[in-house]
């Protein structure tokens, strides 16, 4: 499955009307590239109308009490569709923990290897992000990263999903899904050069030119 990584409204609303798309991730730094304006709440708002499936929305604070505050807060925005995105750490393992206990998604967030993965996992974690072009940017391999990720998780029956983000190439996206991913959460460049092979171009080119020029 596809989401994508995004919390740019209109540019949701025309790459979901394709059809591929699950859901939608943010993030601070996304945010705080394209919404440095906006009231959050709002922003995510829109992103919700102009999708569907799961949208994360990641929590700010940084000690438990506050995470847990500034979960509830957010998941009440749209509590079917608001999936609390919770950084990896200790107190994002006890917050992960209560949020499940309560019913509320999660998606941990910012995990480097397949430790933190399975903690993540063990500690309640709906989706377990797992951030590949940053892994690499370490020197380390994401595709074992994910592969031996997702081989624990069948192997306990752990429910968590391996969602892969950090996406910065096609094949980083067709990796992530070979290697086991559940989800890859894809920017909008990366999704819309998917569409792109210049055999189907021309190829299309070719028979839409035999079709003009029949008969002559
Ligand atoms: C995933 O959910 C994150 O939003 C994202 O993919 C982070 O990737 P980056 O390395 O581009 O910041």
């Amino acid at each position: 499955m596809l989401f994508l990584d995004s919390s740019n409204p209109a540019e949701i609303r025309e790459l979901f009307a394709w059809g591929v798309l699950g859901g939608v991730t943010t993030n601070p730094l996304i945010l705080s590239r394209e919404a440095k304006d906006a009231i959050l709440e709002e922003r995510m708002r829109e992103v919700i109308a102009a999708s569907h499936g799961p949208v994360s929305v990641e929590l700010i604070a940084e000690t438990e009490a506050e995470m847990l505050e500034e979960a509830r807060a957010i998941h009440a925005w749209d509590p079917a569709r608001i999936c609390v995105k919770v950084p990896f750490g200790e107190a994002g393992l006890r917050v992960t923990h209560a949020l499940a206990k309560a019913g509320v998604r999660t998606n941990v967030t910012c995990v480097m290897n397949f430790n933190q993965a399975y903690l993540a996992a063990l500690a309640g974690g709906t989706y377990v992000s797992i951030f590949s072009g940053r892994i690499r940017d370490m020197g380390y391999d994401a595709r074992e990263v994910i592969e031996q990720t997702r081989a624990r998780f069948d192997r306990e029956r752990l429910t968590a999903e391996v969602l892969v983000g950090s996406i910065r190439h096609i094949a980083d996206v067709n990796e992530a899904l070979f290697a086991g991913a559940h989800v890859v959460t894809v920017p909008p460049p990366i999704l819309r050069k998917m569409l792109h092979n210049p055999k189907t171009d021309e190829t299309i080119r070719e028979f839409n030119a035999a079709w003009a020029n029949r008969g002559k």
